[in-house]
């Protein structure tokens, strides 16, 4: 267990539909909240509805070099600096590969691969001053599951989950925990009216976001490294790890599904 009050945590993707419910339950448990995002009136929206300076709004944009050193600047200047790291921003790209610009995908992993990477080595010297410390990832059902029409998306998480599980085995032995914890489908507007559509055809769920932020709260506290939230998700993603030709075979009975929407994106 890893008690959150009192604590300073950084949480990137504030300003978005889980972020901004996941501050607000962070802020539940007694924590101090440096949210970041790029968008300032959503940050200060996310500040007014709590205590004045329980939530510090902090407005960097993480696909750019100088916004990821501007977090880590102003955070190591803070008399109590982030003993918490929650990565809970990132871009979707849905859609057929063959069909996105390099540009797009360069930005998908700057942002939702490299600026993890950047924000983790940057904050190490700061985390590991805490005997207890934390770096949450938020992940995805598609960083187990690869999904036809998120190809590039499924590919950053599926990187962010190898970088999580790898640095949680380089400090097993000290106070430093990583975790990697995925939502499945949420309701926010990260995904688009096509993929709502595609979700809906495919009869696939869609949690509320302060559901998700609720149960991802708990997994901090409780500081266990992996979860994914959801059935069928959770028993999919084990399965394409163990029996991969199966969900291969279940995709491609879907794949007109998703060609139709990836089409209409
Ligand atoms: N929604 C789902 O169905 C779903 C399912 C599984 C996993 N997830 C994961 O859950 C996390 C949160 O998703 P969400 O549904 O809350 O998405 P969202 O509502 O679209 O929010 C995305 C957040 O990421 C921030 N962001 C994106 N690019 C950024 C950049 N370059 N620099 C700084 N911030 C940036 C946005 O900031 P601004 O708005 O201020 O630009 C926003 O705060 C993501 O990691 C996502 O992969 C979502």
């Amino acid at each position: 267990m890893i008690a959150l009050a009192g604590r300073t945590v950084l949480l990137t993707g504030a300003s978005g539909g889980i972020g901004a419910a996941l501050c607000d339950a962070l802020v539940g448990t007694g924590a101090r909240v440096v949210a970041v995002g790029r968008n300032e009136t959503r940050l200060q929206q996310l500040a007014r509805r709590h205590d004045a300076g329980r939530v510090v709004p902090l407005v960097a944009d993480l696909a750019d070099d100088d916004g990821l050193a501007h977090v880590v600047s102003t955070v190591s200047r803070f008399e109590r600096t982030p003993s918490v790291l929650v990565l809970a921003h990132a871009q979707s790209a849905f859609g057929m590969f063959e069909d996105q610009a390099m540009t797009e995908l360069r930005a998908l992993v700057d942002t939702n691969l490299l600026a993890p990477m950047a924000l983790i080595h940057g904050l190490m010297p700061m985390l590991k001053q805490h005997p207890q410390a934390a770096v949450v990832a938020v992940g995805s059902t598609f960083g187990s599951l690869a999904f036809p029409g998120f190809s590039a998306y499924s590919a950053t998480k599926f990187g962010l989950r190898g970088l999580m599980e790898g640095l949680s085995r380089e400090y097993a032995d000290g106070g430093l925990r990583f975790q990697y914890l995925s939502p499945r489908a949420t309701r926010t507007a990260f995904n688009t009216p096509a993929v709502t559509a595609m979700n809906r055809e495919m009869k696939v769920t869609e949690d509320a976001p302060g559901d998700v932020a609720e149960q991802l709260v708990a997994a901090i506290a409780s500081g266990r490294q992996r979860l994914q939230l959801g059935w069928p998700e959770k028993l999919f993603a084990r399965l394409n790890g163990a029996l991969p030709g199966l969900v291969d075979r279940t995709l491609k009975s879907q794949l007109a599904i998703v060609r139709r929407h990836a089409r209409a994106a």
